[in-house]
């Protein structure tokens, strides 16, 4: 079996009152169209084709290569659309899936069942269609499954055709279905225009059978064909989704407290015995290692955590936490931050573009930028680096063990050596030897131990 994948996209989503395309609109981080590719995929041999129309440009420019294109100029229907798709179709291809793009829940299990039932029926030549159906209470906006006394499928029946008895009718059509290529491409020309105006795709349903060809049919859960048409809809779906990847983590072992309140990307990856905490946002290629907890209330983007870490009520973008680092609460890692071994964060600091080595202490009002800070270093509450003269950005280096006093400005580019000590206030200009003490503003450098007014020695920078 040779497959390739129609994804209908072409429609205006009127009702999102957006400027952007409907299938371009984000779901758990993703546009709609992408999740539809996701989904066939696996499946078929080729990149799926994508019927394009409203808003292409951008549609085209975000799916690149993934997918092949055709473009529907007119919408006329979902026959219309098919039909447009057909000459990108290889014509080794022996078998037709056709999705939604605005049907991003589909999964790949419920696809699977239909693209099997397919198989298994495809020895008998006059299989024409398999096809998805649901039942649910409400009816509204989806075609009836109308089937004979046999209990063969008869028709799709659009609503707008429905007689008073097919409006009951419960099965209906999500309008995901396996064609043989062959019949597909013969009889969708002969498909003729409804009185609406539209070529209905589902009218080859009543054109096999007519022929003696057979429609089978599988059955779907309803969440899986959930479609977007408004915001209201984007947000269910989205709850649906959360949940999906929340039990995912859940089953795996990692304790997410409230699954209710948490956004977690499906890119994301946490490793056991983590703890996720209400009120999380975890995004893009975070990936948490084991014992960690996370929240409440922390914003994880692309952040790189390893095991036993700690982020409580912190913001990490682009940023790596090394074992047992701990920020928050009301810490900011910004790009390039990087915590080493057992780091301490504490409260209103901001990291940037720096490396803190194994057991740097930083707990208080602190911003680190442009640093490459030593193991064990003490940042006291307040230090800040002053890493931009307002053209240039400059770096600073803190030697392992040293203490950097309370409130000090390191002005870069500046280095403060091992073990090197800066007073409460300084303002340090000026390299400080290792084992030195910088003091004052603008910093007066005294080599030799703390606490021995003979030692002051060169005085640098004024
Ligand atoms: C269609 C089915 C209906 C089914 C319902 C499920 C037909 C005739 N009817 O109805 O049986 O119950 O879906 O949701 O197929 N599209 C295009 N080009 C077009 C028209 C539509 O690309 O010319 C795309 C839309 O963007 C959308 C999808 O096809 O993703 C479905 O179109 P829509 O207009 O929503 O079809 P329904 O009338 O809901
Ligand atoms: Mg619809």
């Amino acid at each position: 079996m040779k497959i390739s994948a129609v994804i209908l996209a072409a429609g205006y989503g009127t009702r999102m009152k957006s400027d952007l395309p409907k299938v371009m609109h984000p779901l758990l981080g993703r546009p709609l169209v992408d999740w539809a590719l996701r989904a066939v995929e696996p499946l078929a041999a080729t990149p799926p084709v994508v019927v394009v129309g409203y808003g292409q440009e951008m549609v085209r420019a975000y799916l690149g290569d993934r997918a092949d294109f055709a473009e529907q100029q007119e919408l006329l229907g979902t026959g219309h659309a098919v039909l447009q798709a057909l000459p990108q179709i290889d014509s080794t291809v022996d078998t037709v899936l056709v999705t939604y793009a605005d049907m991003p829940l589909l999964t790949g299990a419920t696809l699977d069942k239909l693209v099997d039932l397919y198989h298994a029926q495809q020895a008998d030549p006059g299989l024409a269609i398999a096809m998805l159906t649901i039942t649910r209470d409400n009816p509204q906006g989806f075609g009836r499954i109308a089937r004979g006394a046999d209990g063969n499928v008869a028709a799709i029946v659009e609503e707008s055709d429905c007689t008073p008895e097919q409006l009951l009718i419960r099965e209906l059509n999500p309008g995901i279905y396996c064609f043989n290529a062959a019949w597909l491409r013969q009889h969708l020309p002969a498909v003729p225009k409804s009185a609406k105006g539209e070529y209905y795709l589902t009218d080859l349903v009543a054109m096999a059978v007519a022929q003696g060809r057979r429609v089978v049919t599988a059955s779907a859960p309803i969440d899986d064909v959930y479609g977007i048409n408004n915001r209201v809809h984007l947000a269910e779906a989205e709850t649906i989704l959360r949940r999906r990847v929340a039990e995912r983590h859940m089953v795996a072992g990692v304790t997410i407290v409230d699954p209710q309140t948490g956004y977690i990307e499906d890119t994301v990856e946490i490793d056991a015995d983590t703890t996720i905490w209400p009120g999380c946002v975890l995004r893009g290629a975070t990936v948490i290692g084991k014992h960690c907890t996370i929240g409440p209330y922390s914003q994880l983007i692309d952040a790189v955590l390893a095991d036993r870490c700690r982020a409580v009520y912190a913001v990490l973008e682009q940023a790596r936490m090394d074992a047992g680092a701990e920020i928050g609460p009301f810490g900011h890692l910004r790009k390039g931050a990087h915590l080493g071994e057992g780091v301490h964060m504490g409260n209103f600091g901001e990291v940037k573009d720096s490396y803190l080595g194994p057991g740097a202490k930083m707990g208080h009002f602190s911003y680190i930028g442009n640093a490459q800070v030593g193991a064990n270093v003490n940042i006291g509450a307040g230090a800040i680096t002053c890493n931009y003269d307002g053209v240039h950005k400059s770096e600073t280096v803190i030697g392992n063990n040293a203490f950097i006093g309370s409130d000090t400005m390191l002005v870069a580019p500046v280095a403060i050596g091992e073990g090197a000590h800066t007073g409460a206030g300084s303002v340090v200009t000026h390299d400080v030897p290792d084992n030195a003490t910088a003091y004052g503003v603008p910093a007066r450098i005294r080599s030799g131990s703390a606490g021995d007014p003979a030692s002051v020695g060169e005085i640098r920078g004024i």
